[in-house]
């Protein structure tokens, strides 16, 4: 398996991983949404092939901490790794990569919300009582499913805040589920 960042000749395969992981259209959308949304500058988004197929995609974006633009910041959203070649150590591998890319250029913390059984096996702990606080209320039996992880030691602890995505992420719709 390789992993390398996509380029804009790959938005096909990139938007078809995401379709076939996912089983419908929602995730895809907002891919493109973000990929063209300036306030989630910069982006990380990388591919995973087996061969020339592209198996597995996944998308880091800009967020800040509401009125704070010092600690530079991103949320992972979304991942997604073909049906077929789930639990093979794609997903996980992509992860580990876009930390270790995120990590290089200068990225402090990495936000996801997403399974909780999951997303810690690859070092992210419950953000809310770290003191992050949610684009929008996550109800209390889904709290652990929004997570953090510094990427600088000491980082969690020296930063609080209500974080802010793109406008894009942002969306209501994206938070409600
Ligand atoms: C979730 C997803 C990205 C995981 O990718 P993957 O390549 O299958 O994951 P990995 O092989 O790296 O999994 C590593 C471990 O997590 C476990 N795992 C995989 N998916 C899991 C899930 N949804 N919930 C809990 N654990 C999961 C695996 O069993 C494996 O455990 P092990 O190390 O103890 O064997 C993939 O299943 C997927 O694309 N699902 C559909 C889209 C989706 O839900 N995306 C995530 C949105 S938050």
């Amino acid at each position: 398996m390789e992993i390398r960042e996509a380029k804009d000749s790959d938005i096909n395969e990139v938007l078809s991983v995401e379709k076939l992981a996912f089983g419908y259209d929602k995730e895809a959308k907002l891919v493109s949404d973000l990929l063209g949304d300036e306030s989630a500058k910069p982006t990380l988004s990388l591919l995973a092939f087996d061969g020339d197929k592209a198996i597995g995609h996944i998308l880091f974006t800009k967020v800040i901490l509401s009125g704070k633009n010092d600690t530079p910041m991103s949320i992972l959203a979304p991942l997604a790794v073909l049906p077929e070649n789930q639990k093979q150590g794609v997903g996980g591998k992509l992860i580990e990569k876009g930390l270790e890319i995120l990590k290089e250029s200068g990225v402090d913390l990495v936000f996801v919300l997403g399974h909780p059984e999951y997303y810690p096996k690859f070092g992210f702990n419950p953000a809310g009582e770290l003191g992050f606080e949610a684009p929008y209320h996550i109800p209390p039996e889904c709290a652990e499913a929004w997570m953090v992880q510094e990427l600088r030691p000491g980082v969690i602890g020296s930063v609080k805040g209500k974080v802010q995505c793109s406008d894009e992420l942002n969306k209501p719709e994206h938070w409600r589920e």
